[in-house]
């Protein structure tokens, strides 16, 4: 009868996952959503410890919810403290507390098996806690790094063959475990160490900024050793929210390659982008000349437009320019400007960053208008107003076939009828290529930090008549 009452209490945590994880896929139900599935994981956990097993000593009670306690109040504390731009370094630190997680079970469950003579358990273990441990030590390098811990890239000689020898060995000595060829424990442990070894070298050498599609890769690993962990256990919730967390990490990171045309191999072992946000200041050489444009020029070109396109970007987010850019579209709309936001699937440095950004200050959702319904809107705009963005305009990817971004699909902003791009120099992007864009003659160049130059821009804008 227990053991019935807690499989709906199981049916349901899985439900809501399902139905959470689909809400998540638009901005207006997704805080719903999250709620949702968390309270789907609480009612889990709840039933858990309910209707488990009765004569479980009180002290193992009394451990459950103390840690209960500290993981809620530090994780409610560290989600409402942490600004915009530090989010890829908490989803990466939250992730690897799953990983974790599951290393933790197999450090501890893998003796059942060993006694048992289970073999298939056996294998499910091992492979949850190798996957788990590779994910933990992943996932907190990557944090590091994020965060500023770390700040280099540390590349060992040969560091491909290194991290594919260490895979195989993994693999192979799993088999000998299995086979029974080897002293389990010990060789056990040696498994162990080697896992956590292999997650920090295979995410040592990757670039600072190609770190959110590394994360989103370990959020797979994630999910497939947690899955593996609900296998073992038969406890359906965990194998649900596993195969879900496991597949959303896999589409993820497979969307995020293929926003910046690059393979997975090429993010893991390609050594681009290092070092995080900018290059080396690339300026206009030669010949090419670019045309700047002042605050009060701009205001009176936003002013008499009927339609102006906003392209938000990586800049933005830096300068926390969100609300500013907010009160700069509701000036223009009061006046009968028409105003859109164009959104590049892979602008800013983590999935849907821009959409969050705008959200925080309430821009209206029917505003973020994503790239490929926007791009045919273009020759009919006055203005775009490229705002911190470089990569995700640059034409390049379309006319360049030597260009390290070509066949990254752009946000055409070459057919509207005026360009102004605020940035603070001439530096290159994430990709740290030189952009044709500043040099079109469309294009007009308003230097200067996003805040502070749309602040001037919201100031001019409001004395004129
Ligand atoms: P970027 O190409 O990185 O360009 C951002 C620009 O913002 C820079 O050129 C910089 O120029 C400017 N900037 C920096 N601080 C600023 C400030 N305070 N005020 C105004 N401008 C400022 O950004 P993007 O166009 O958004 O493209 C994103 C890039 O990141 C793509 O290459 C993409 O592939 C890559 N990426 C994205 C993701 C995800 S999932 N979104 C993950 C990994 C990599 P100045 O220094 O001259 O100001």
């Amino acid at each position: 009868m227990e053991h019935s009452i807690l499989e709906l209490f199981y049916l349901a945590g899985s439900l809501t996952f399902i139905i959470g994880l689909k809400m998540l896929s638009h901005p207006e139900t997704a805080r719903r959503g999250n709620l949702l599935a968390a309270a789907g994981m609480g009612l889990a956990i709840m039933g858990t410890l309910i209707f488990y097993k009765s004569g479980v000593p009180m002290l193992i009670y009394a451990l459950i919810f103390g840690a209960m306690i500290i993981g809620t109040i530090s994780g409610w504390i560290a989600a409402k403290k942490v600004q915009m731009t530090a989010m890829p370094q908490m989803v990466s630190i939250f992730n690897g507390m799953g990983g974790a997680c599951a290393m933790l079970i197999g450090l501890i469950e893998f003796h059942h098996f060993l006694e048992s003579d289970d073999n298939l358990g056996l294998l499910t273990v091992l492979a949850s806690m190798v996957i788990g441990s590779v994910s933990f030590a992943g996932s907190v390098i990557a944090w590091a790094k994020l965060n500023g811990n770390m700040k280099r890239e540390i590349r060992l000689p040969k560091y491909n063959i290194l991290n594919t020898a260490i895979m195989i060995i993994i693999v192979l000595l799993t088999a000998v475990i299995i086979g029974g060829w080897v002293p389990e424990t010990p060789a056990i442990y040696v498994l162990f160490v080697l896992s956590l070894i292999y997650g920090i070298l295979l995410v040592i050498p990757i670039g600072g900024a190609d770190m959110p599609v590394v994360i989103s890769l370990l959020n797979s690993f994630t999910g497939m050793a947690a899955a593996f962990a609900g296998f073992l256990y038969n406890n359906h919730v965990m194998l649900t929210g596993g195969i879900l967390v496991g597949s959303a990490g896999t589409i993820l990171t497979v969307v995020m390659c293929k926003g910046m045309n690059r393979s997975l191999t090429n993010v893991i072992f390609g050594a681009f982008g290092g070092g995080g946000a900018t290059a080396s200041g690339i300026s206009g050489s030669g010949d090419k000349s670019v045309r700047d444009i002042n605050i009060s020029d701009t205001a009176v070109l936003l002013n008499y437009s009927k339609k102006v396109i906003i392209v938000p970007g990586y800049g933005l987010a830096v300068a926390q320019a969100q609300h500013v850019i907010h009160e700069l579209e509701t000036i223009l709309e009061e006046r009968g400007v028409e105003v859109k936001y164009a959104i590049h699937p892979v602008a800013g440095r983590m999935p849907g960053h821009m959409n969050v950004l705008l959200a925080e200050s309430n821009v209206d959702y029917e505003k973020l208008i994503e790239m490929d319904l926007i791009n045919p809107e273009f020759p009919t705009t006055d203005v775009v107003l490229v705002v911190g963005a470089n990569d995700v305009v640059n034409p390049a990817a379309k006319n360049d076939p030597g260009s390290p971004i070509y066949g990254m699909p752009i946000l055409d902003v070459e057919s509207a009828k005026n360009i102004i791009v605020n940035k603070r120099s001439m530096s290159a992007g994430y990709a740290g290529i030189d952009n044709e864009l500043f040099y079109n003659p469309k294009t007009s160049m308003l230097f200067g930090s996003a805040k502070q130059v749309l602040t001037e821009l919201v100031t001019e804008l409001k004395n004129m008549n």
